[in-house]
């Protein structure tokens, strides 16, 4: 069984893995609800019990399917989910501009925190959401009376831990002198290593958990990525987009060398080097497989040397993919 470790300093332990169930919306390649619902439930079996939804992932649909898949195994599933990327049209919120051609709305006033707790409790069909992230923070609301509204959640019982996603360090440093923030969801991967600099060692000073998002680059780094379907989200990330495809599969594919003289696939590679960077990071993977699942999970039996780990930092240094991240 997959190893646990506690997840920041006032967190349960959690499998060092967890499933990111974002990629059983179509985002890259179709599956219908019923073997989603499998892929939830084989994740929990392999022991990626840290199930990582959003409110906005299929606009509900994911945190429905989350729903129905721990049916029965409530107690078995760390449920995680976030709030604040506006859905609805109906609803008010603030443009943010991705870098990748499109905006997100975001609202993180009190009133909106409220109500997208209630609206993810009954998708979810749960009395208590696990891990509560704010997915984005609203550029029009300090992010001191989000939490404040989040903490009154974990107060009344519908919570149990706080999470921020998309954040900077300023920012985590005031929203956890409001209340405790358990984990920080950052994009990190052997493609995007920014969280290196100043978040992981500010994480680490105050005891929070870094939940790596896209630890696969989205898939690239698996080694598997050929031509994208016109429909495939990944063709918004400029690093996918035009001639970047093609540059950063030539800058990456000494990681698949390595991978292949240690006998392992290109995909344990990269989230055994993230599970090496310490006991606080959580990487959350996504596929639509199972077997990929027990793939992953295997990962996390990996020992890499002080020369293998040099190897990569030196082929994957930090900065070397072509094209911008998303905010
Ligand atoms: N907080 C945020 O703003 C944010 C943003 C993005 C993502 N996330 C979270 O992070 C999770 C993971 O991100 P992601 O899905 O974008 O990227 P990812 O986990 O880096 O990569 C997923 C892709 O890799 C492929 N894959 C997975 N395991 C594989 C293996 N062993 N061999 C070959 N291919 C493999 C999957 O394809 P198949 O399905 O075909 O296997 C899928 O296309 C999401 O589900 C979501 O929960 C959070």
């Amino acid at each position: 069984m997959l190893q646990t470790k506690p997840l920041g300093n006032d967190g349960p332990s959690v499998g060092r893995l967890g499933y990111g169930a974002m990629v059983l919306e179509g985002y890259h390649g179709a599956s219908d609800d019923g073997q989603a619902i499998e892929t939830i439930r084989h994740a929990l079996d392999a022991g990626l019990t840290m199930i990582d939804s959003a409110d906005a992932y299929g606009n509900g649909h994911n945190e429905l399917l989350v729903g129905r898949a721990i049916e029965g195994r409530r107690n078995q599933a760390f449920v995680a989910t976030k709030f604040g990327i506006v859905f609805d049209d109906e609803e008010a919120g603030t443009d943010l501009p991705t870098g990748w051609g499109f905006s997100l709305r975001i609202n993180g006033k009190p009133a909106y925190v409220r109500k997208a707790l209630a609206a993810s409790l009954e998708r979810l069909g749960v009395d208590v959401i696990d891990l509560w992230y704010a997915h984005y923070p609203d550029p029009a609301t300090p992010i001191e009376e989000t939490v404040d509204a989040m903490a009154d959640a974990v107060r009344s019982g519908q919570v149990r831990y706080l999470g921020l996603s998309n954040v900077t360090v300023e920012q985590v440093r005031r929203a956890h002198a409001v209340h405790p923030i358990t984990a920080v969801q950052y994009e990190y991967s052997l493609w995007r290593r920014e969280a290196e600099k100043n978040l992981l060692p500010t994480l680490r000073e105050l005891g929070i958990a870094l939940v790596g998002w896209s630890p696969l680059g989205s898939g690239l780094l698996t080694g598997t990525v050929g031509v994208l379907d016109k429909d495939d989200f990944r063709q918004h990330n400029p690093r996918y987009a035009g001639e970047n495809l093609a540059k950063n599969r030539d800058r990456f594919a000494p990681l698949m060398r390595i991978a292949n003289e240690l006998d392992v696939t290109p995909a344990q590679l990269a989230l055994a080097w993230l599970l090496h960077q310490g006991d606080d990071v959580f990487p959350i993977p996504g596929t639509h497989r199972p077997e990929r699942i027990d793939e992953n999970a295997r990962a996390a039996e990996i020992r890499l040397n002080d020369e293998t780990l040099e190897q990569i930092d030196e082929v994957a240094r930090p900065g070397l993919a072509e094209g911008a991240t998303l905010v």
